[in-house]
């Protein structure tokens, strides 16, 4: 099974990501968790690069962070669902969506086609969306963040549009989690469902 979690930072989905992780750990289950962008050297490097750096062209934007899926799928996530684990991934193809696509305005669609190419189709069985406001997401971040985190006023909102859509979209793999309780009532209703 592939599992992926998708929301704006601050939203907590990386805790969500690890409690999971944690609670198949413990009943058992081959659990592989990693991250993007990252989860290989490659793209460690590239992470490096798209976030730390000065500025970088949307489209430069886009094409680092599908070169880093492209790697992470081939190097990190196929052989893991090959040999029958579960693979937790914090952020996958849904966040170039929703960052690059809508965000940054290159076209939602543009982008999650360019990303299905790059990934060979490898679409998450399911997509937990810590679903919390910008307001919310911007006063947990601060404004100590990283490049993407200091994007414009007008780039969150889009980018919670994007995901709300994604979610109504692809219903069949989306579930929508209230990110606003607190990390242990969040973790409880996500394992539920996999259950
Ligand atoms: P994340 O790892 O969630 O941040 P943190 O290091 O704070 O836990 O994500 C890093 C940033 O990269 C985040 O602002 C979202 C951005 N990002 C994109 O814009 N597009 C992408 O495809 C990915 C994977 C991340």
């Amino acid at each position: 099974m592939f599992v992926t979690f998708e929301g704006l930072d601050g939203s907590g989905k990386t805790t969500q990501a690890r409690l999971l992780a944690d609670a198949l750990a413990r009943d058992g289950v081959d659990v592989v968790s990693t991250r993007e962008p990252g989860g290989t050297p490659l793209g460690d490097r590239i992470r490096e690069l798209v976030l730390h750096g000065d500025h970088v062209a949307p489209w430069a934007e886009a094409a680092l962070y599908v070169a880093s899926r492209a790697q992470h799928v081939e190097q990190v996530i196929r052989p893991a669902l090959e040999r029958g684990a579960t693979v937790i991934s914090d952020r996958y193809l849904d966040t170039s969506a929703a960052y690059q696509g809508a965000g940054r305005g290159l076209g939602l669609d543009t982008i999650l086609d360019l990303n299905l190419v790059a990934v060979g189709g490898l679409v998450p069985d399911r997509t937990f969306l810590v679903d919390i406001d910008v307001e919310t997401a911007l006063a947990r971040v601060g404004d100590k963040g990283d490049r993407i985190e200091r994007a414009g006023a007008e780039f969150w909102p889009r980018v919670v549009d994007a995901y709300h859509h994604l979610a109504a979209r692809f219903p069949e793999r989306y579930v929508v989690v209230d990110g606003r309780r607190g990390p242990d009532e969040i973790a409880a209703e996500i394992r539920d469902h996999l259950r």
